[in-house]
């Protein structure tokens, strides 16, 4: 409640906005109904909301915001307030499933052996490497067995240990994450760009790129949104078997198909091919940093010891609560929940765009969290500065380019639509239309009735 007046008090919340019915904040914030509802009702008597039958709940009118003189702090004047954030870099964190969690939080500390509390091994807690042995084999069609599993504090960190025991150039796609891409760097290891198109990344240049690896995201190209074409899937496992190459494969939001059942991990292929890398990052959260990787034999010793003898990175009671989390059904009852969540909002991305901007069209939406407005070209940013005027925060595609591409670059726009909470996502899409490009200007228009010679008499 604090939070609230505080906002209507500083102007966040303008005179006459609507507030989301209580079922829908307290299901985002986690809390009971009631809570909702007595708080709102405390700030109807205190005079900074109004409450009508039929309109809803709303900041009075009278409830002015603090003059700019009595905020804290200076003002910044360039710089646009964040009010949606159409980022790709997260799932919707108010659908964080708390209680859930709190409960497999609860039984899995009541079960854990006391060894578990003490030094423990680098690979991670065996109850976990067991747990994502069998989802992995269910969900994705991973083949493993827990000894060839790693756990790791996220994907990044399984990159980072990967380049470590790799040696030679890595091709990536040519549109991808720069901080990847500089991880990649980091460990002394030279990327190589692979042309990305509607059908994912180009394989038949892998041989020409001279490399001995390659980074893939196969179920869903981030962040241009196509997955790979099966052809390219059975070709990269070809390319590595006959050169002794490696397929890293970031499967980093496969359990988000929506066209059709998710399509299986490329790992599934060939095991000793590819090192499959996962994460909680976009099933469950980005701050949790838990993920795993799963390694052909001969690299998962060398992983295991680039770690370190003990475990360093990732806390064991995470760890255990993700087993059991897995083991008792409350992960994949999440992934069908958040799945029918972001199906919703990508459908009501489309539709809205082809209501409100038809000359945009949107790509990459079969998976995943995120799409691309596909725009024309060299209007990236502007489109850019007039989101930012608009309260958003979302980017282009032009950073996620890889600076050594030789094809000219697209511009786009990335729409992470899992990020905001379901109450603000109809105002996000709001702001983003008028954000949007007008239609070109027809050079040519048609005549529309042909004009009459004036007569001679
Ligand atoms: C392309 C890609 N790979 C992997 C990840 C997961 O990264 P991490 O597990 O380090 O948060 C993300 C973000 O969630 C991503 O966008």
């Amino acid at each position: 409640m604090r939070a609230l007046r505080e906002a209507i008090r500083s102007g966040r919340l303008a005179p006459d906005t609507r507030l989301p019915p209580y079922r829908t904040l307290a299901n985002d914030l986690a809390i009971a109904r009631n809570t909702v509802a007595g708080a709102y009702a405390e700030l109807v008597e205190e005079g900074w909301l109004t409450a009508r039958q039929g309109s809803g709940t709303r900041v009075a009118r009278r409830a002015t915001p603090l003059d700019p003189g009595q905020s804290r702090g200076p003002a910044r004047p360039t710089r646009h307030r964040v009010t949606h954030d159409l980022m790709p870099t997260s799932p919707d964190a108010a659908a964080f499933p708390r209680a859930d969690w709190a409960a497999s939080a609860r039984r899995a500390l009541a079960a854990a052996p006391n060894d578990a509390f003490g030094v423990g091994d680098s690979r991670g807690r065996r109850e976990l490497r067991h747990a994502l042995t069998e989802y992995l084999a269910r969900a994705r069609g991973v083949r493993t067995d827990p000894d060839r599993i790693i756990i790791c504090a996220g994907y990044a960190h399984a990159l980072r240990l990967l380049c470590q025991v790799l040696q030679g150039p890595m091709a990536v796609e040519s549109y991808g994450l720069a901080f990847h891409r500089s991880l990649i760097a980091g460990a002394g290891l030279d990327t190589v760009p692979l042309t990305v198109d509607a059908h994912g990344a180009r394989t038949d240049e892998l041989t020409a790129t001279g490399a001995d690896s390659v980074l893939l995201t196969p179920a869903h190209q981030f962040p241009t949104g196509g997955p790979l074409h099966p052809e390219r899937r059975t070709a990269v496992i070809d390319w590595a078997r006959a050169t002794g190459g490696l397929l890293l494969e970031d499967d980093y939001d496969g359990e988000f198909r929506y066209d059709r059942e998710p399509v299986g991990a490329v790992q599934g292929l060939d095991p000793d091919r590819v090192a499959y890398l996962g994460s909680t990052s976009k099933s469950l959260s980005p701050a949790l940093r838990l993920g795993w990787m799963v390694l052909p034999g001969h690299l998962a010793d060398r992983v295991a010891e680039a770690k370190g003898e003990r475990e360093m990175w990732t806390g064991v009671v995470d760890q255990l609560t993700l087993a059991d989390f897995i083991n008792c059904g409350a992960y994949d009852r999440h992934l069908r929940r958040m799945r029918k969540i972001y199906r919703r909002r990508r459908d009501h991305l489309t539709a809205t765009l082809a209501e409100r901007a038809p000359h945009i069209a949107v790509t990459g939406i079969a998976a995943g969290l995120h799409a691309v407005l596909e725009l024309p070209e060299g209007t990236e940013q502007a489109a850019l500065r007039a989101a930012r005027r608009q309260g958003l925060a979302l980017e282009g595609l032009h950073p996620f380019r890889h600076p050594h591409s030789t094809l000219p670059p697209r511009d786009g726009l990335v729409i992470g639509y899992g990020t905001p909470p379901e109450h603000a996502f109809t105002a996000a899409l709001d702001a983003l239309c008028l954000a949007l490009p007008d239609p070109p200007q027809d050079e040519h228009p048609e005549p529309t009735a042909p004009r009459r010679r004036p007569r001679r008499s």
